[in-house]
């Protein structure tokens, strides 16, 4: 009896492998294949995209603040009207914020001084005396005592944090550091990885150093105070949206991912950079909705990107092994709109072809006659899916424009065209590689 219900087993299994087998499912070189992908592009609305672009323009988007919060609010609600489900990713980053005020007093010196923090420069109310401290090396404290003084250094190649830690652990209270003319201010950052060993610092030009070296070396004592007033680091708050798409057929283990981010530097309602990208995906989710995959797809809307890569960073470290393991494209939109920037560039972190670079330069060409080379670039959110091992690109048109993290950065500068190029062929890349076989009728 046992072995007969065995025997049933097996033709029963043996005729469901026939029929999976003979059932044929087109390939991506079928016609078949074609046709659907041309209808999935048809489905591309650039009204949706500007109606986007309207609402996510409206105020800038600076990641902490309400209005980076009201821009995931809005793009949540439109995710959920197509029947998704949204993640919500919170995550918290530090953010320096410059002092208020800084002041140096030098007693016997008549001239105005105008001296400049750093970024992560620390607060301080610091009095002593004055002692020029040549370049901040070692071998010139060996020469001369600043305990619980302010020293006075000259820039040449050692890193302004390092001279900083330097005049603190020989025990001075305050460090001013002059440059050669060259250096540009918006340089002057002492990283943030020390903050907490800093004394007060502060940026003198090269003239006024010198000229402070000049007074200290005439010979008595000279007195300075140095103070710096409410800089901090805050804790600020943002989030990313992430939408999964779950494939149909459960034929493939991979993951597809397409993100953008959806903050903007401050005073600039971040129109080209990057409502662009951020609406051209959320339109993309909108798109595949219906359509059924072998992949899995994620949507990826990050938050806090111009402040360091916030958000992709979160998302990418909260990613498990086999996820990684499972990610075997990310697609980024930054920038994917703007009428004067150069032409369409694709960008990878080691400007080398990956799965994205191929796909994307072979819907490139179908759609547009071309192949794209693939450029060098890692000023996105395609950075840290490439140090993870996955394969990344970020889709911008290059060189950006002049108005680049400007109040500029309005809409008017957006051209549709270039909008819908970006989303066709990110669209028919992704459509083909997570192409079911399965058509709709
Ligand atoms: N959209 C830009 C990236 C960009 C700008 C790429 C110009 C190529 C040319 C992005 O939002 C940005 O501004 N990134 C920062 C870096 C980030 C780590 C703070 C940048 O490039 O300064
Ligand atoms: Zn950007």
């Amino acid at each position: 009896m046992a072995r007969k219900r065995m025997l049933f087993s097996f033709l029963l299994l043996f005729s469901i492998l026939l029929t999976a087998c003979s059932a044929k499912t087109p390939g991506v070189d079928s016609p078949e294949f074609d046709q659907a992908q041309s209808e999935f592009i048809e489905e591309l609305n650039i009204e949706n995209i500007y109606a986007s672009l309207n609402e996510l323009t409206k105020n800038p988007r600076v990641a902490g603040t309400s209005s980076e919060m009201r821009a995931a609010a809005f793009l949540t609600v439109q995710l959920k009207a197509e029947g998704y489900e949204v993640a919500v990713q919170p995550f918290d980053f530090e953010r320096y914020v410059i002092p208020e005020s800084q002041s140096l007093t030098v007693e016997g010196f008549a001239g105005p001084l105008s001296p400049a923090p750093f970024q992560y420069s620390v607060d301080g109310n610091v009095d002593g005396q004055l002692v020029d401290a040549g370049y901040g090396l070692k071998k010139d404290y060996k020469k001369i005592d600043v305990k619980g003084k302010i020293a006075l250094v000259a820039v040449d190649k050692t890193a302004f944090s390092e001279l900083v830690l330097l005049a603190s652990e020989v025990g001075a209270k305050a460090i001013l550091l002059y440059f050669p003319d060259e250096l540009e201010i918006d340089k002057w950052t002492l990283g943030k990885e020390h903050f907490k060993e800093f004394i007060p610092a502060l940026a003198l030009t090269y003239d006024d150093g010198t000229k402070l070296v000049e007074l200290v070396k005439n010979g008595s004592p000279v007195n300075a105070a140095v103070k710096i007033k409410g800089a901090r680091i805050d804790k600020v708050a943002s989030q990313n949206l992430i939408v999964t798409k779950h494939p149909t057929l459960e034929v493939n283990d991979d993951i597809i991912l397409i993100g953008a981010h959806y903050d903007s530097v401050d005073e600039a309602p971040g129109a080209s950079d990057n409502a662009s990208g951020t609406a051209v995906v959320l339109e993309l989710a909108r798109m595949f909705k219906a359509v059924p995959t072998n992949k899995e797809i994620r949507f990826l809307f990050f938050g806090a990107e111009e402040e360091g890569l916030h958000g992709s960073e979160k998302y990418v470290s909260a990613l498990t092994k086999d996820e990684i393991k499972r990610s075997a494209a990310m697609f980024n939109l930054d920038m994917v709109g703007s009428a004067d920037a150069g032409d369409l560039a694709i960008q990878t972190i080691d400007g080398a072809d990956n799965t994205v670079t191929k796909a994307a330069s072979k819907a490139n060409e179908a759609l547009n006659g071309d192949p794209i080379e693939t450029d060098f670039g890692d000023r996105s959110d395609h950075t840290p899916f490439h140090n993870a091992g996955i394969d990344a690109a970020l889709f911008i048109y290059d060189p950006v424009e002049e108005w680049y993290h400007t109040p500029e950065d309005t809409i008017e500068k957006l051209s549709k065209d270039r909008l819908v190029n970006v989303a066709k062929i990110v669209g028919t890349s992704v459509f083909e590689l997570t192409f079911s076989g399965m058509i709709e009728e």
